[in-house]
Order: structure tokens, then C-alpha cells, then sequence
């Protein structure tokens, strides 16, 4: 194909939220609809690579010509990444996942008992954070959502997870964020803001940052 910056790599994007139980009928989540990484994976598709989509619980048709892989919890989705991190060229982290899990899954429903409950919630694997720690040839690139101090906490994002680029979207702004068609977005590296994008689909967001990521990766000529 002649437009195929990505003919040959090998490609993971994470999507959804994930999903931690706390009994049999009970779970914490979050508003995370997988639209954007499912769009990340169409795009990345579209443009030669081979992806693998790593996906928490969505209604999202799989996108023509991606492997879909779908996982419950952030534990999970740390797994399923790990066993695939060496062999990719690029990693597009989208998914929303959860910072913390309840600290005992209880196997039977929990009984109505006093007026206040308390849950205990114990910290979950930073999968982003992980993946930048051994970071060898790949591309990493992390997503930010955040409601306030975008810039600030997004750089913050970039340099600690160890990333290539950090999309960071204040998804308290109308059009963006969790569960819509759009995104606004702001794109980071290492030196700073490289692009402030207007609302566009999630799609054209999509393809604009497989395609910048393309060429950084290309330009830096890591194998
Ligand atoms: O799915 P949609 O409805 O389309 O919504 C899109 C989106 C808002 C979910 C997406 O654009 C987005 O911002 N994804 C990242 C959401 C998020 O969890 O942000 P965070 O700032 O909490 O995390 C920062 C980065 O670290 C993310 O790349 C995240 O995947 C990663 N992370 C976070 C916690 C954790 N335990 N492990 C991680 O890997």
C-alpha cells in the first residue's frame, strides 16, 4: 500500500476501563466507553500495522482486521500487555484503568448490614509505568484525562511513565473525554506541547497520533 507509514510493526493499544469486583454482583469502573482506543486500533490497522487490541468490558464491534483480546480487571490487562511488550513496535495505552481495587474480592454477596460500609481499596499495577521502566525500541505512548492543571499534570505523566508522547484530554470539556464521538486533545513530549488539536472525531484524532507517532519513531530510527 502506498500509504502505510506502519507496513510491518506490530501495535498494541489498550482500551475501555476496566473492572474491579468487589463481590459477585458488585464491581467499580469507570465512564471509559473504549471509543477512543477503538478508534486508535481502526486507524493503526488502516495504516499497515498489525494490532492487537486490548480491550476492557465495551460494546465496541471488533475494528475489521484487529485481534481483540478482552480482560476484566487492571491486573489482567497488565498480563495480557506483558506477554505481548517485547515484540511490539508501538504501544498506544488509551485504556482507563483503575487506580485501585477493592483489597479482597469477597466470594459471596456482600449482606446489608450497618447504615455505613467502608471497602478497602489497595493499589493496582501501573501498566504504563511498568511497560516505561523497560522500555527498549518501543514507541510508548500514554493518554492523560484529567479536569484540571492539564499541562502541568500531563507533562508530569510523560516524563515519570517514561512515554514517547502523552495525549492529554481535560475531559471536563464539552465534546471531550469519556463516551463521546470526539476528542480535544493535546499532545506532549519530552521538550513540551507539540500540538493543541481542535475538537475533531475520535477517529481523526486517532490517525492524526498514529501518524505522528509513526514518523517520531521513524525519525529517531530506533529498529
Ligand atoms: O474510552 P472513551 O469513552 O473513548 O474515553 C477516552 C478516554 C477519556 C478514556 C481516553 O481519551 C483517555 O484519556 N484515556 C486515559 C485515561 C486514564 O486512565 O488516564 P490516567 O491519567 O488515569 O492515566 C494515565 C495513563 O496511565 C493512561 O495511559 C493509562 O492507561 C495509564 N495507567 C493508569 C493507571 C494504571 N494503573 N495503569 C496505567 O497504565
Amino acid at each position: 500500500k502506498a500509504d502505510a507509514p506502519l507496513q510491518g510493526k506490530r501495535v498494541i493499544v489498550t482500551a475501555g476501563g476496566t473492572v474491579e469486583r468487589i463481590d459477585p454482583v458488585r464491581y467499580i469502573t469507570n465512564d471509559s466507553s473504549g471509543k477512543m482506543g477503538y478508534a486508535l486500533a481502526e486507524a493503526a490497522q488502516a495504516l499497515g500495522a498489525s494490532v492487537t487490541l486490548i480491550s476492557g468490558p465495551t460494546a465496541l464491534p471488533v475494528p475489521a482486521g484487529v485481534e481483540r483480546i478482552t480482560v476484566i480487571s487492571a491486573e489482567d490487562m497488565l498480563q495480557e500487555v506483558m506477554a505481548r511488550y517485547d515484540t511490539m513496535d508501538f504501544v498506544f495505552k488509551a485504556a482507563a484503568v483503575a487506580d485501585y481495587r477493592p483489597a479482597q474480592q469477597r466470594p459471596q454477596k456482600m449482606k446489608k448490614t450497618g447504615e455505613t460500609l467502608t471497602i478497602d481499596l489497595v493499589k493496582n499495577p501501573d501498566i504504563l509505568q511498568t511497560l516505561g521502566k523497560i522500555k527498549k525500541h518501543q514507541f510508548l505512548v500514554g493518554f492523560a484525562a484529567e479536569t484540571e492543571k492539564v499541562d502541568e499534570y500531563a507533562l508530569d505523566k510523560l516524563i515519570r511513565k517514561n512515554c514517547d508522547l502523552l495525549v492529554a484530554n481535560n475531559v471536563s470539556l464539552e465534546g471531550a473525554g469519556f463516551g463521546t464521538d470526539t476528542n480535544i486533545v493535546r499532545v506532549f513530549d519530552r521538550d513540551g506541547l507539540v500540538e493543541a488539536l481542535p475538537v475533531m472525531s475520535k477517529r481523526e484524532v486517532a490517525e492524526y497520533i498514529v501518524r505522528l507517532a509513526a514518523s517520531r519513531k521513524q525519525a529517531a530510527a530506533i529498529p
